[in-house]
């Protein structure tokens, strides 16, 4: 019911997923419209915590610009905007290399005329024994989730210097404690918070933000790919699983929208961990 305007009769109908970024049916702080007038650019806007982010930014009133390799997945996703007070546009776009994030980048400056948000999520996740990790399972989870990052921040910083804008990336709570089975996925996402940091201090005086948000287990299609290695400690399975139930990916968007808002505008160089408590 939080999601609903006061000034409403409150129908018993249960709200659909669709509803959920219905602006007449949502709550004060989400009508503010904090992103009016605004560019965002999201990637893995497929799916997830990235398709939910791109919503509530819509939501709130910007022009979103989502990409991910999943192009059939994101038509579906423009549908769900369609009665948003902002407008959700899509490209199929690879994070993975340079000239693919060169044409993320250039494509949403064409069709919006600049950036003030980019929203880095697109990611990839696999489990497996540290010592059976592959150099090539290794380099798949480095480029998509760490090279593809800094891409997108370097491509991305000339636009947000000239608006000042800001950065925000999706991190893990596996960047901030040991978690088991995920050694290249651990090490992309240590890197995710540390360029975030680095980022924040080089761009602070010009005016450019850079956070980041560290999820902790959230309803997600990754979070299938779970799975316990053969042979594994079972006692380490308490480090992979949430302390209560799993968050959904509506949270995370609504942190994340906070933080690229002016009304985080003395946010910087931080990071949101948003995960039940799992690792307090
Ligand atoms: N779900 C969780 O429990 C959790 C926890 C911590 C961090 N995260 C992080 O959140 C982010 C989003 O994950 P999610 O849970 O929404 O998973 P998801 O699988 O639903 O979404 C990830 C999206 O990224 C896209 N993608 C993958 N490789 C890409 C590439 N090379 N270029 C462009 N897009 C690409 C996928 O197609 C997919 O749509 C990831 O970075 C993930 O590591 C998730």
């Amino acid at each position: 019911m939080a999601w609903r305007r006061t000034d409403r009769p409150v129908s018993k109908k249960r709200i659909s997923d669709a509803d959920l970024w219905r602006t007449d049916l949502m709550c004060p702080a989400m009508t503010q419209e904090r992103f009016t007038g605004r560019k965002a650019l999201v990637t893995g806007a497929a799916s997830g915590i990235g398709r939910c982010t791109a919503l509530r930014l819509a939501a709130e009133g910007a022009d979103v610009w989502g990409v991910d390799v999943n192009a059939e997945a994101l038509a579906a996703v423009e549908a769900d905007a369609a009665e948003l007070v902002g407008t959700l546009r899509t490209a199929a776009g690879d994070i993975s290399t340079e000239a693919g994030v060169q044409a993320i980048v250039s494509g949403a400056v064409d069709a919006l005329g600049g950036l003030d948000v980019v929203v880095n999520v697109a990611g990839v996740l696999s489990f497996g024994h540290a010592h059976e990790t592959t150099l090539d399972e290794w380099n798949r989870l480095i480029t998509i989730n760490l090279t593809g990052t800094f891409l997108m921040c370097r491509e991305a910083l000339p636009h947000l210097l000239s608006a000042k804008g800001n950065i925000v990336n999706v991190a893990s709570t596996a960047a901030h404690a040991g978690q088991p089975w995920a050694l290249a996925y651990t090490a992309s996402k240590g890197g995710v918070l540390a360029m975030t940091r680095e980022l924040a201090v080089e761009y602070a005086k010009s005016g450019v933000r850079c956070n980041s948000v560290s999820p902790g287990a959230i309803d997600t299609p990754i979070t299938a790919s779970f799975h316990v290695p053969e042979g594994a400690d079972p006692k380490l399975i308490q480090r992979v699983m949430p302390l209560g139930a799993f968050g959904t990916p509506e949270g995370i968007a609504a942190a994340i929208a906070f933080i690229a808002s002016e009304e985080a505008s003395h946010m910087n160089g931080a990071d949101i961990r948003m995960d039940g408590a799992t690792l307090s």
